[in-house]
């Protein structure tokens, strides 16, 4: 159980976070941001170091980085350190999609081919243990490379469907969802009920620091009684390095529950790299050369695993770019995100307990989300459940650096799969518990849309 002074101070506000809110710094002429926090809007912003770091850290975050930005190769090469990729993976670096540690863009045309973006699949169902139950011949994702002499498993295009919607005040907006056919299948149409679910790369901003909010906070927002008929939900995942349930909090779905997890899962997952925690390499049985060119030893060792997490951790979380300069707009913009009810599942304040690092221990901070699962109605559904989250649920994602995103990877597309072009059109696509916030946005004025946005890019 959180001691209640806990509770009170960072749970319960929450329905009256209007009028809690920190509102300190703003009109004042300094600009003062947190010790974990660097102010840096160059393209570089999302590579930054903890200011903090000793010389022994700061030797495993080069070490670290230069592992995530490492295009690795297929085995057997001299370069045992830096082989063993696929036989089946979508790409050779985790920098290849996550770009300067950014978020992946969709395609935009059905002749593109994917780069920061992979397709889960599976089965209507799930294993025992909550897992998405994989499809025979083509696993939990759709690998759409392979080493020489290997098969990839096929590729998937992207082409969109666009509609307009008007605002109150008469302007309007177009939407586009993507539509996804899977072609160049090595193995032939997947005979079951194929459930497909097209993601982008998320930013990398405070992992750290998410990974570091103790479960039992995330218990106590799940049980928090909030406006509008909101109510946020914990996924609950299958833990590999403790063999148990535990919460899920990364991935569009919260389906992933350590920053450990995650990053060994994608190891394996996009790239074809094994771990202690991943030993398994991915070829499903009529994937015979797949099989055959596995190399049957653990690619990536406990350390290089461990450089890796750690090199996530330890990077600077952007300091909010403007909001600490007085500018009126985005004051006015931060009234307009609590008059819309935005805050109620994008909460401001998230608290970590222990981590790693003594900077991220204890450590109130603000990312703009729950962490929590949200029905968001059809237009987002994919339909593909991923432990408890159904395939209408989403977790909300933070929106701490977004306004980076333009300057970092040279677009600006938002959502699990990249349909949104901007801020705008990502807050026009929230339906279900977010309708009535969605309502309040169409309901604005162009002005007041825009002040809107302003703010939201300035976290
Ligand atoms: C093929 C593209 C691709 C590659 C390569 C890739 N990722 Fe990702 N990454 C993604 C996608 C897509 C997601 C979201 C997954 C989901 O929702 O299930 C993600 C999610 C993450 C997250 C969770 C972020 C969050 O906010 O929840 C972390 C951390 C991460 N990746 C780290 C890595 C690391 C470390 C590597 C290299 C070992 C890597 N990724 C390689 C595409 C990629
Ligand atoms: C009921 C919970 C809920 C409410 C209320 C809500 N959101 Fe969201 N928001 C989400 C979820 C969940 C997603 C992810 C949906 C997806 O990717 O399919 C999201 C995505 C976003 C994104 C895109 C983030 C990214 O990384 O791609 C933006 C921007 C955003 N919301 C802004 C807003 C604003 C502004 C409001 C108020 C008008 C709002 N949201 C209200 C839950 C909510």
């Amino acid at each position: 159980m959180l001691p209640t002074v806990f509770l009170r101070r960072h749970i319960l506000p929450i329905g009256l976070l209007s009028l809690v809110l920190p509102t300190a710094g703003i009109g004042q002429a300094t600009v003062s941001h947190a010790d974990f926090q660097i102010l840096n809007s160059t393209p570089r912003a999302l590579q930054n170091p903890l200011s903090q770091l000793n010389e022994e850290q700061q030797a495993r975050f080069t070490r670290g980085r230069a592992l995530f930005d490492q295009l690795w190769v297929a085995s057997p090469s001299l370069d045992t350190d830096i082989d063993g990729l696929g036989p089946t993976f979508n790409q050779s670096a985790c920098s290849a999609c996550h770009t300067r540690n950014g978020r992946g863009a969709p395609p935009d045309t059905d002749s593109e081919r994917m780069r920061g973006m992979l397709v889960r699949l599976s089965l209507p169902g799930a294993e025992p243990n909550g897992t998405p139950i994989p499809h025979p011949v083509y696993g939990d994702q759709l690998q759409d490379n392979a080493i020489l002499g290997v098969p990839a498993e096929g590729r998937a295009r992207v082409t969109w469907i666009e509609h307009t919607e008007t605002f109150a005040d008469g302007e309007s907006i177009t939407l586009r969802r993507p539509d996804l056919i899977l072609g160049d299948l090595a193995f032939g149409e997947p005979e079951q009920d194929l459930l497909l679910s097209p993601r982008v790369a998320p930013s990398l901003v405070g992992m750290g620091l998410l990974d570091a909010v103790p479960d039992a906070f995330l218990e106590a927002l799940a049980q928090e009684p909030r406006p509008d008929g909101i109510s946020g939900r914990v996924n609950r995942v299958w833990n590999a390095q403790t063999g148990t349930e535990s919460i899920g909090r990364f991935g569009w779905k919260a389906n992933m529950p350590t920053l450990a997890q995650q990053t060994a899962g994608a190891f394996l997952g996009d790239m074809g790299l094994t771990s202690t925690l991943y030993p398994d390499e991915n070829c499903p049985e009529v994937q015979l050369d797949c099989i055959q060119k596995s190399s049957g030893e653990t690619d990536v060792t406990e350390e290089q695993l461990r450089d890796v997490v750690f090199y996530q951790a330890a990077l600077a979380v952007p300091a909010p770019g403007a909001s600490d300069t007085g500018d009126v707009d985005i004051q006015q913009g931060r009234e307009l995100f609590m008059q819309a009810g935005c805050q109620h599942c994008h909460i401001p304040e998230l608290q970590t307990g222990a981590a790693a690092l003594p900077v991220l221990s204890n450590r109130a901070f603000s990312p703009y989300t729950d962490l929590l699962l949200h029905d968001m109605g059809e237009g987002l559904a994919d339909g593909r459940p991923d432990f408890l989250a159904s395939g209408s649920e989403w977790r909300t994602p933070p929106l701490w650096g977004l306004g980076l995103v333009p300057t970092v990877n040279e677009h600006n597309t938002l959502l699990h799969d990249g349909r949104a072009r901007g801020v705008m059109e990502a807050i026009m696509w929230h339906g279900g518990e977010a309708e009535p916030a969605r309502a309040r946005v169409k309901a604005m004025t162009t002005q007041e849309r825009e002040k809107l946005v302003h703010f939201i890019e300035s976290l």
